[in-house]
């Protein structure tokens, strides 16, 4: 029997090398291209997935290491785009580029859902990792305070 992953509630199987990190078996071979290379050093968020519900790094977790586990990228964090952060983002107008934001989102929404009413302070801690070069934190925080409260 293959080995499988489940993403986005499907399972897929892990038909290329088991080294390749998730980043580029979400990108490459399934296509689901809202995760972004940012680092390929787990140092700037823009990669952000879930993994088993928990905000994960995908540039540098091998295929290997999920085997049975669940994935759930950007694509499939809502059916419609319509999670509670992602309309929040929109109200806030909170992307510049852009490019970091579903990282930002997946971030977010692992944090939100751990912790429904965070302090300012929490949200500056849980969100410090996820790297924005055009500057949107002010209005990311603002956007996942419009969720909070
Ligand atoms: Fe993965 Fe930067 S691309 S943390």
């Amino acid at each position: 029997m293959s080995k499988t992953i489940k993403i986005n509630g499907v399972d897929q199987p892990i038909d290329v090398d088991e080294s390749m990190p998730l980043l580029w078996y979400l990108r490459d071979r399934l296509e689901f291209t809202g995760t972004k290379f940012g680092c390929g050093s787990g140092l700037c968020g823009a990669c952000t997935v879930h993994v088993d519900g928990v905000a994960t790094r995908s540039c540098i977790l091998p295929v290997s290491s999920l085997v049975g586990k669940s994935v759930t990228t950007i694509e499939g964090l809502s059916k419609n785009g319509d999670h509670p952060l992602q309309k929040a983002w929109l109200d806030n107008n909170v992307p510049q580029c852009g490019y970091c934001q579903a990282g930002q989102i997946m971030n977010a929404a692992s944090f939100l859902a751990s912790n429904e009413k965070p302090t300012d302070a929490e949200i500056n801690n849980a969100m410090q990792g996820n790297i924005c070069r055009c500057g949107t934190y002010q209005r990311i925080k603002k956007a996942i305070k419009s969720v909070a409260y």
